[in-house]
């Protein structure tokens, strides 16, 4: 989504390399537009370009283009299309500042009505456009940080903003309102850079100021001076935090994606290392105490996160025996949950940074609730804001659709619902030697599923033609055929709808024929032969079948020969894993038999930081 850039060097340079590195790592968020501006010889001078950072580095490349400071911005389109126009940096009429901006402006079609009976005329359609020319109207005298107060007061809504102004040809002004900006400033160097994602900050030595609450800073030269929102001066000291580097190769791999799935069997034994001592057989998660009072717990997420916090509610249920539910974080926050202070809300996000779910955690921390994050992004706004904080050490995941922080979340969540065994239960799951010689068995399983690699691509290549599938499964099993039907969607733009195998029958039946495959999820043995049913009332209807079955279940070859054939002897518990991992691979190779761009799909970001 949406990503902002700053450099100001220490010493005079050309700022618009560093403005291009950071845009570069900004990339993997997902956009669809980019820009830059900077001030030279007392001028703004903007560059912006519809598509990928490389048209940009084109036209300025050609331009020879140097400025003394620069801000930089990936946009991903809300307030109007994508048209350069749209793009940013945005200014106002009279070109005097520009501005970049992430988060929306709620109130932006009032200001801008007001803007335009004062005679003010827009060339963009964006809320962006509005804060320039806003900002610009209230600009009087020199004095830019009152003027930059009264324009942020009459905004609502959350944003990160960072803008420059000719009347201040050395300064980079930023603030922000429930939205990350980072303002870092480079121990060896005293350059300073200002980004909304640590992750494009992580290539050298840095100290690091997060700015909250509608805080100003204004940034020159190895300088940084900060106000609150109203305009006041505050000190705030630097936090000294070493950011792990994006990896930023793909490892001999043609796509992110497929090197992410294939880091599965790494991930997952460094999920089990880390909270699990194998000598002891006991869970330990140093980060969480005073759990003992909790009476229930709900998880909330979005997208793939949601999926892994619906998958583990009910496992959550059984173990613990504590009321536990799973919402999708945008409908949660929208409700009037019952929370106390012995529920517990966990807030499930790779990036810790989705919008929705942060929402939700605020709400939830309001009524009372003890919070906890899982995470796979340490000093994000999740890490930040919840009392508690699981760090899922999936290592960084690139490609827009998640695929080893879900199966990094699924055992991180199992490993906490045995540690909640222990500690609100008193129950001592160390006796519990089969739960563990599976959970160690993992890896190993998922390896076993990647070497299928060449199979899962086969039956991928026999199906890609198909415009709408149904992902069916029962029990934990329909979680899982919801997370594989995401994955189809995003990267492959396949119609592809999760049902419960056992609801089929109560209307999307009617759909059934050969040209709508249906991809079954048999990981369960309480509902095997249920799920079985519902695959011959299918097969019946001359709907084509492809099965992702537990080897022992050779029943299923009498009504489909396309089977993926997966780990006998795994408790239900476990299985999502691997036939998640399955058809990670299956949606990766119809998504590569389509021609489909596979690591930053159309529309879609990796951290989406708008409601
Ligand atoms: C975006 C991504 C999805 C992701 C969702 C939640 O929509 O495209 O892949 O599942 O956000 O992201 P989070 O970082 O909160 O897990």
């Amino acid at each position: 989504m949406c990503g902002i850039f700053g450099y100001v060097a220490h010493k005079k340079t050309n700022a618009v390399e560093e403005c291009l590195k950071g845009l570069q790592a900004l990339e993997y968020r997902g956009y669809d537009s980019a820009g830059l501006a900077g001030i030279k010889q007392g001028k703004i001078h903007f560059y912006k370009r519809v598509g990928k950072v490389r048209n940009l580095k084109e036209l300025v490349f050609e331009e020879e283009v140097a400025l003394e400071i620069g801000i930089a911005h990936t946009r991903w389109a809300t307030h109007g299309g994508l048209t350069e126009q749209n793009a940013h940096p945005q200014l106002d009429s009279s070109h005097s500042l520009a501005l970049i901006h992430n988060g929306i402006i709620e109130n932006y079609q009032e200001i801008r009505f007001n803007l335009m009976n004062l005679g003010k005329e827009f060339v963009s359609e964006t809320d962006t456009e509005v804060i320039s020319q806003l900002l610009a109207y209230e600009y009087t005298d020199f004095a830019f940080i009152p003027s930059l107060v009264r324009t942020l007061e009459q905004l609502e809504g959350s944003f990160a903003i960072a803008c420059i102004h000719k009347d201040f040809p050395d300064a980079i002004f930023a603030s922000a309102r429930d939205c990350p900006l980072i303002i870092a400033k480079c121990k060896k160097t005293d350059d300073i850079f200002i980004s909304s994602d640590a992750n494009a900050l992580s290539r050298q030595d840095m100290e690091l100021i997060f700015l909250h609450d509608g805080e100003i800073a204004q940034i020159s030269a190895g300088i940084i001076t900060l106000y609150d929102k109203k305009g006041l001066i505050i000190q705030k000291a630097f936090e000294s935090i070493s950011l792990c580097s994006k990896s930023s190769s793909k490892e001999g791999f043609e796509h992110f994606m497929l090197k992410e799935i294939f880091d599965q069997p790494l991930s997952l034994s460094q999920v089990i290392k880390n909270r699990f001592d194998s000598h002891t057989a006991k869970v330990q998660i140093h980060e969480c105490k005073d759990l003992g009072q909790i009476e229930h717990i709900r998880l909330i997420g979005c997208g793939t996160s949601y999926h892994a916090g619906l998958l583990v509610s009910s496992i959550f249920e059984e173990m613990l025996q504590i009321e536990t539910s799973a919402e999708i974080a945008s409908e949660f926050r929208y409700k009037d949950p019952i929370l106390r202070k012995n529920s517990l809300v966990i807030a499930i996000s790779q990036s810790g940074e989705t919008a929705d779910t942060l929402a939700a955690l605020r709400l939830a921390k309001s009524k009372g609730a003890k919070t906890l994050g899982f995470g796979n992004v340490m000093h994000s706004s999740l890490f930040r804001e919840a009392d508690l904080f699981i760090d899922l050490k999936a290592g960084p995941e690139v490609s827009v659709c998640s695929t080893k922080a879900f199966t990094s979340q699924i055992a991180s969540l199992l490993l906490f619902a045995l540690y909640l065994k222990q500690t609100i239960k008193g129950v001592d799951v160390a006796l519990d030697t089969t739960f563990f010689h599976h959970l160690e068995s993992l890896s190993g399983i998922v390896t076993d599923v990647l070497q299928q690699k060449d199979l899962i691509r086969s039956f991928a290549e026999k199906y890609a033609d198909y415009e709408n599938f149904f992902f069916i499964g029962r029990n934990l099993m329909y979680p899982t055929s919801m997370e594989a039907a995401l994955k189809l969607k995003e990267i492959s733009y396949i119609n592809a709808t999760a049902y419960p195998a056992g609801e089929l029958k109560h209307g999307p039946i009617a759909l059934i024929d050969e040209t709508i495959p249906t991809i079954a999820f048999l990981g369960n043995e309480k509902t095997l032969s249920k799920t079985f049913s519902n695959l011959t009332e299918i097969q019946a209807r001359k709907g084509k079948i492809l099965a992702l079955s537990p080897r022992h279940f050779t029943k299923i070859t009498t009504i489909t020969n396309d089977v993926i054939w997966l780990q006998n002897d795994l408790p239900d518990f476990f299985s999502a894993i691997p036939y998640s991992v399955a058809a990670q691979l299956l949606a990766y190779y119809i998504a590569k038999k389509r021609g489909k761009e596979i690591d930053q799909p159309r529309n879609l970001a990796k951290a989406v930081t708008v409601e």
